[in-house]
């Protein structure tokens, strides 16, 4: 009888968690925006400084930004030069990029901006590896890693072009996987070259920020491969994040790979006003300097983040609603920018 009241109220503590689990995330969410101090405007530049900033003699610390000559890349490397830091841009296009250097440093004043091309879609990992090597030439105080690189082509799967298909892969995955593997192999050895006495003591952060989208929970019909690319830019972040910030003595006896401190943190934004989108605008739509202030006010709080405080209502409020009702919705707004956004890319 005993056994039966406790599997009872086990059974109803598991589904009031489940049920009411995406309200407690908005909650942290709108507490973090509102309320925390820490995490606001200036307060936020002075707390990503104090956390992945220089210890000591070193080099001023570096944020490295891919997919950042526009859009929410470009958002974030502004975000981050305002908070201090050096910045590595990287994109297809040299101008593109040149004037995204030109848009930061005139909004922030001494900003030190590296602008680096890379095409993600041709770049085998060896390509990727001295990318890395490159973007850490002359400091070597790489700090934050934005993976933000992502592409949408909106079709049906069975009419898709597999070069389409391949393209989608390789800048929305492969991009993510590799740059993750040099960061981490990168922060390994920043740590092993000190012992764990003064590592301590410094108390040495890294961060990890991995672009992934609200359409890694929900189905849509057009985009199933982005979709899942998505879902794995998540899963991804999860994994490697768990294993590279479990820096003690107990967890790398148990396999950890990586003897460090690191944040680590995925963004879902749902539909933000950038070039993927023809820069639309509505009540549903933020905007990407929201999405990459809001992240960066999560970063070292959450393990994922809608972004902006719009797109975490509409993230944890639909986790609420039926499947079946949330495919319809989202179906229904995807027609919207389905077509145009279709013939451009
Ligand atoms: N916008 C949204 O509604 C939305 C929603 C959810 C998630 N996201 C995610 O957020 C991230 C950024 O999206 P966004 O809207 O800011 O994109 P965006 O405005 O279209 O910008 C994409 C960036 O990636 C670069 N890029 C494209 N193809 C590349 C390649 N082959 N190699 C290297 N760089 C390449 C582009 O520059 P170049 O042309 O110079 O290469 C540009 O800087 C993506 O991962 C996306 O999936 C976006």
């Amino acid at each position: 009888m005993r056994a039966l009241n406790l599997s009872k109220k086990a059974i109803f503590f598991v589904g009031f968690y489940q049920c009411f689990n995406p309200l407690i995330q908005l909650g942290n969410s709108y507490y973090n925006y509102h309320f925390n101090e820490a995490s606001k405007g200036h307060n936020n530049y002075k707390r990503l400084q104090d956390r992945y900033g220089r210890v000591d003699n070193e080099d001023k610390p570096v944020a490295l930004i891919t997919g950042a000559s526009e859009g929410i890349g470009r958002e974030f490397a502004l975000e981050l030069a305002k908070s201090g830091f050096d910045i590595v841009i990287a994109s297809r296009s040299q101008e593109k990029l040149d004037n995204a250097a030109e848009i930061i440093r005139a909004e922030v004043k001494g900003a030190n901006v590296k602008s680096l091309p890379i095409d993600f879609a041709h770049s085998q990992p060896e390509d990727i590896r001295k990318f890395f090597d490159q973007a850490t030439e002359g400091n070597q105080n790489l700090r934050i890693l934005v993976n933000n690189v992502g592409i949408i082509k909106r079709n049906r799967f069975l009419e898709t072009d597999p070069q389409i298909l391949n393209d989608m892969i390789l800048i929305n995955v492969f991009a993510q996987v590799y740059m993750t593997k040099y960061f981490q192999s990168y922060i390994k050895k920043q740590t092993d070259a000190l012992n764990t006495r003064i590592r301590i003591q410094r108390n040495q952060r890294y961060a990890m920020i991995h672009l992934s989208s609200i359409l890694s929970e929900f189905k849509m019909t057009k985009q199933c491969l982005y979709s899942s690319t998505k879902r794995f830019n998540a899963v991804f972040s999860n994994l490697t994040g768990f294993w590279s910030s479990r820096g003690s003595k107990f967890y790398t006896e148990r396999g950890a790979q990586c003897l460090s401190q690191v944040d680590n943190i995925f963004v879902m934004p749902g539909r933000t006003s950038t070039a993927m989108n023809n820069f639309q605008k509505g009540k549903y739509i933020s905007l990407p300097n929201e999405t990459a202030e809001g992240s960066l006010r999560d970063l070292g709080f959450r393990r994922y983040t809608y972004g902006s405080i719009l797109h975490s209502q509409q993230g944890n409020l639909l986790k609420m609603m039926p499947d079946s009702l949330t495919h319809l919705r989202m179906a229904k707004e995807g027609k919207q920018v389905d077509e145009p956004t279709a013939q451009k890319q």
